[in-house]
């Protein structure tokens, strides 16, 4: 369990750092009055619409929502959880954190270091094996696959000699215990006691986390036997499905470039980055997952897939396409020819035809269609309904629905078919399907939307102080028809009860869901009314509200009745009209 950060640490941390500097070592800021803005590093765009108040100590993006205080930047675009954040801003604030607290990791700190000393003494045990007369073998077969000497210490490869009990004794030598050497996935145990070590007469790729930590390892035979890869299983450190192979290496290149090319292998990442690609990183073998993409796009959000040119490489392109595009990422796709895998075409033809492929790569659409068309024949109708069937749940993925409007309009060209029918297959063409097309044109989410007023009077709220104190005495938070506004109004109005005065920032940190977050640091960057002109909207918005809450009162009250009338519940009908009556005069 992770201990609980108190409220006071985290507040302290608040007020002492500032969200503009921190957001100025990831990206550039700059000056807009009294904001700064920028382009918003979470999603694409080409006008900046990404804004920063010194004032509230709060950023949000007007195109994707984005938003919240320091350590939500923090948390998203490093991709790590709340106390991590609040512990690195705490070091850079000069904030103790009492050390009970354990919090960074999810597992606890110590575990996690024992790990990691256990993984880097064993890396260095393989990598040092490779120069002795053990690793012979494995250096000629290194070589002869095009892998120099340079390459071997550039990805610190190695290798586990052929005994079983090698790594165990060295290990041991060096104080580490077989329990930990088993929770790090070094060793196996032997049915009736004892263990051995896991890889043996192996090449060892060792995995490196994105901070250079060994964290796991690969390791290949020397020969065509099977299985050729053995894998450190999963453990507290390597979690499969949240590294990539490489990343250690290539991070910098991927943002520099603003683009990665995603291989499958380990020798592919060698082999592509030995050569000069040096925004490379490997999936190295399974699916990938949504984690493994945002890895990837704390750095870029391009991505060139090459995967190897067989039936297999093309299922799992296709599966990783959809992926992507959930992540609103911009994926593009090169086919190689039959039987190659990035690895032996850079061998067989060299590095610019490699890097040519990658420079026309194909844009996904063209990619899953003309495999498509080679699987199923478009011109029979069968045909269509398959490549119907297995496109339109990726067009579907695409988040603007400008985007996906234009795909639909490519699908229907391509298959010759009318629009109408595939927005009827894609479950969106009702009687009101030309209703979609126009609205989607224009609206960007799906999420329902905030009326103005209410939106208004939470940004008057944020102003000040005696606003809130005001608005408490004429509204109670539920005469706010949204939630997510009632919620920040129950915030507020507690915080004002308690004589604790109003910062956008730290109210952040007691509000938890995500659309509340939003609607916060949207209101933060209204625009600004003052004097008169304030005091008059703000009457006329809470006598609005009162009205709307009203109005809406009346008609389930008739509703009510309706139902009462139906039923012949004469004493509820009594009641209900007696209190319509009530509601009528308040007016
Ligand atoms: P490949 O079979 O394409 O291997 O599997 P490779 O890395 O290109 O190696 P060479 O060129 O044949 O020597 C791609 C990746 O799938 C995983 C590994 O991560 C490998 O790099 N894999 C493959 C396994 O984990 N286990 C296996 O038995 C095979
Ligand atoms: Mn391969």
């Amino acid at each position: 369990m992770k201990g609980r950060i108190p409220d006071h640490i985290v507040e302290a941390v608040l007020s002492r750092v500032n969200i503009v500097e921190v957001i100025s070592e990831f990206i550039p800021l700059k000056r807009a009055g009294r904001n700064f803005r920028a382009l918003c590093p979470f999603h694409q765009e080409k006008t900046p619409s990404f804004m920063v108040s010194t004032d509230k100590q709060i950023y949000h993006c007007f195109g994707c929502g984005a938003g919240g205080n320091v350590f939500n930047f923090l948390m998203q675009f490093e991709r790590i959880e709340f106390p991590e954040a609040v512990e690195a801003l705490a070091k850079k604030a000069g904030v103790v954190i009492p050390e009970n607290l354990s919090f960074g990791a999810k597992e606890p700190s110590g575990i996690t270091v024992q790990l990691q000393k256990a993984s880097e003494a064993a890396a260095s045990f393989y990598e040092n094996n490779l120069s002795t007369p053990v690793g012979t073998h494995a250096r000629e077969y290194l070589l002869k696959r095009g892998i120099p000497q340079e390459a071997i210490k550039t990805f610190k490869i190695g290798f586990a000699a052929e005994k079983w009990d090698a790594l165990i004794n060295h290990l041991r030598s060096k104080g580490v215990s077989l329990s930990l050497m088993e929770k790090a996935g070094l060793v196996v145990p032997k049915e009736g006691g004892g263990y051995y070590d896991r890889f043996r007469n192996r090449i060892i790729f060792p995995i490196f986390d994105v901070k250079a930590r060994a964290i796991g390892f690969g390791a290949r035979v020397l020969d065509t036997s099977l299985p050729k890869y053995i894998n450190s299983p999963e453990t507290p450190l390597y979690i499969k499905g949240k590294n990539l192979y490489g990343l250690w290496l290539s991070k910098d290149a991927i943002r520099d470039l603003d683009a990665a090319v995603v291989v499958e292998g380990y020798l592919d990442f060698i082999s592509a980055f030995q050569a000069g690609v040096r925004n490379v990183v490997a999936s190295s073998g399974t699916a990938l997952t949504a984690e493994q993409a945002r890895l990837i796009k704390r750095y870029t959000h391009n991505v060139v897939m090459v995967y190897d040119g067989d039936a297999s490489g093309q299922i799992a392109t296709i599966r990783a396409l959809d992926i992507f595009v959930e992540e609103d990422m911009q994926v593009r796709v090169v086919s190689l020819p039959q039987g190659y895998d990035p690895d032996l075409f850079i061998r067989k033809n060299g590095i610019a035809r490699f890097q040519a492929l990658i420079a026309d790569a194909q844009p996904l659409f063209d990619y899953k269609m003309s495999v498509l068309k080679s699987r199923y024949n478009s011109d029979d109708i069968e045909g269509k309904e398959k490549i119907c069937s297995e496109m339109l749940p990726t067009i579907q993925k695409f988040r603007r629905p400008v985007v996906k409007s234009e795909y639909f309009k490519k699908l229907a060209q391509e298959l010759k078919v009318k629009e109408e029918a595939l927005l009827q297959e894609a479950g969106l063409f009702h009687a009101a399907g030309k209703e979609y097309l126009r609205a989607t044109s224009t609206s960007l989410g799906t999420q329902k939307s905030i009326h103005p007023i209410e939106k208004f009077l939470i940004k008057l709220m944020l102003e000040e102080d005696t606003i809130i104190a005001e608005l408490k005495d004429k509204l109670e938070p539920d005469d706010f028809q949204d939630e997510r506004t009632a919620k920040i109004v129950a915030l507020m109005f507690d915080c004002v009860a308690q004589g604790k005065g109003i910062e956008p920032s730290k109210l952040l940190t007691h509000l938890g869901d995500t659309e509340s977050t939003r609607l916060l640091c949207e209101s933060t960057f209204l625009p600004d009314i003052s004097g008169e002109k304030r005091d008059k909207i703000l009457t006329d918005c809470v006598q609005r509200l009162k009205a709307k809450k009203l109005s809406c009162k009346r008609q389930r009250l008739q509703e009510e009745i309706k139902d009462a009338q139906e039923s012949g519940d004469e004493e509820r009908l009594h009641t209900l009209i007696a209190e319509l009556d009530e509601l009528i005069k308040t007016r």
